[in-house]
């Protein structure tokens, strides 16, 4: 029999336990594609004697303290399924250097920390896979990284997290309150540890960070990427939204502008007929743009132990195959170039506002004249008292534009909250 290839696993939660369901259902049809099989030889966990679902594969040794992995001789890839920051740092930084290959599915780390270790992998001349980072079941990494790599990528526009899009789809389809479908998403188990990462929209950017590195070979810092999660959206938001024939989705979005790179994650209004308004639920789904092949869409389960666990393999799979040379990031640099960053003021897109306002004369006409003044032309414009208002003199002012450069909308926005008829912080959201 050939050698197996034996893994070192880091964490055996959601991800750890879906990785090693797949490995006991089908070993053989593994064996058959990779010609050698996969075993697992180790498995770290914090706690050895808590119940899980699915066992610890036989013959593979539990330890506490999973640095040891980076340094077994039984190892030959290691596997980092425990998340967080400095542990798998550490773990995976070691595991480098001794010149084993390592899958993750941390996005978290590599968003922060991925030039670094990106940089070790190649002066080591081994494999950082990370296919399960981005999109959990979804193969956004291999189609970016081999499909489509003789694209030049015009944009990357994606609902690349479940847990915001299930709570908007549940507040869209169900009319819950923004709180009741947290709740629900939170025991359906698909939030992060810290469920501020999912509505906040962190998550998505870390995972934006490195669709960014792979669509254009650079590296955008996480700290200069513009973030608006979902917290502030509202049903009434949702119902304006419908009548304009929009979605509201959770959008992370780069594309290629006169050469810059333009980023950021936001949540958008979208047309209904656009295949992206009709994900729901969890499920996440990439649009990619290349100017060769067009657009491509790819949808699927963004989260969950044996969706992500099949990402996981597949990176697995592709190391364990002898006779290439590791390809991380896509791209042959050791080190990628710093993103040639479009300006956040120069962004462009139409725009949604709702203003919060006395309901009497001249407000409408105030609110059109400084948006006239900043330069921006309003599309269109609905007032209506809302249903479950208790205060009938106070009433949202809905307000649709043609595109805006994001510099006049904050132009727009400082005067417009200035005036003494506006009641709350207005809200205003891109249209994609
Ligand atoms: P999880 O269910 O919380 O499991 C984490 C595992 O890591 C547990 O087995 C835990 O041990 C172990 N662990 C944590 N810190 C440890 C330490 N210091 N030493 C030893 N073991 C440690 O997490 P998960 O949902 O599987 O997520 C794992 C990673 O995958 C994260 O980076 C996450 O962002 C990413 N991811 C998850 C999904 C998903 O659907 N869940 C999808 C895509 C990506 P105990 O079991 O003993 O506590
Ligand atoms: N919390 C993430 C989500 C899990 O909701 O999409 C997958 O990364």
């Amino acid at each position: 029999m050939a050698r197996p290839v034996r893994l070192g696993l880091a964490g055996f939660g959601t991800v750890g336990q879906g990785l090693a369901s797949i490995l006991a259902d089908s070993a053989d049809w593994i064996e058959r594609r990779l010609g050698r099989p996969v075993q697992v030889v180790a498995v770290a966990v914090r706690d050895a004697s808590k119940a899980r679902p699915v066992p610890v594969p036989e013959r593979a040794r539990v330890v506490a303290d999973p640095l040891e992995l980076a340094a077994a001789e039984d190892v030959d890839i290691v596997v980092e399924l425990m998340g967080g920051l400095s542990k798998a740092y550490d773990l995976i930084r070691l595991a480098l250097a001794a010149g084993k290959h390592v899958v993750t599915a941390n996005k978290h780390l590599l968003a922060e920390k991925g030039e670094e270790l990106f940089a070790l992998a190649a002066q080591k001349g081994v494999g950082l896979y990370y296919e399960a980072s981005v999109c959990g079941g979804i193969p956004i990494v291999q189609t970016l990284k081999e499909s489509l790599a003789g694209n030049r990528i015009l944009a990357v526009t994606g609902i690349l997290n479940g847990t915001s899009n299930f709570i908007l789809s549940r507040m869209t389809k169900k009319g819950l309150s923004y709180a009741e479908a947290l709740k629900k998403a939170q025991k359906k188990g698909f939030a992060e540890a810290d469920p501020t990462f999912d509505v906040e929209g962190i998550d998505a950017a870390h995972k934006l960070i490195l669709l960014i590195r792979l669509a254009y070979g650079q590296d955008f810092p996480l700290s200069a990427l513009p973030v608006t999660g979902i917290t502030r959206i509202t049903p009434l938001d949702i119902a304006y939204a419908r009548e304009f024939g929009c979605e509201v989705k959770l959008i992370g979005q780069t594309k290629a502008v006169n050469g810059k790179v333009m980023a950021a994650v936001h949540p958008m209004l979208l047309s209904k007929s656009y295949l992206l308004a009709q994900v729901n639920g969890a499920f996440n789904a990439v649009r990619v743009v290349g100017d060769a092949v067009g657009a491509v869409m790819l949808y699927g389960q963004g989260a969950g132990g044996r969706a992500t666990g099949s990402a996981v393999l597949a990176d697995i799979m592709a190391l364990a195959r002898d006779g290439s040379a590791p390809n991380n990031t896509g791209f042959p640099e050791k080190i990628l170039p710093p993103a040639d960053i479009l300006p956040h003021d120069e962004e462009a897109s139409r725009r949604y506002f709702r203003f919060t306002v006395e309901d009497k004369p001249g407000v409408l006409a105030a609110i059109a004249k400084a948006l006239g003044d900043a330069g921006i032309s309003i599309y269109q414009v609905v007032q209506k008292v809302d249903p479950d208002t208790q205060d009938e003199s106070i009433v949202p002012i809905v307000v649709m534009t043609h595109t805006a450069r994001q510099r006049d909308v904050e132009a727009a926005l400082a005067t417009i909250r200035a005036f003494p008829f506006v009641k709350a912080e207005p809200m205003h959201m891109r249209v994609l």
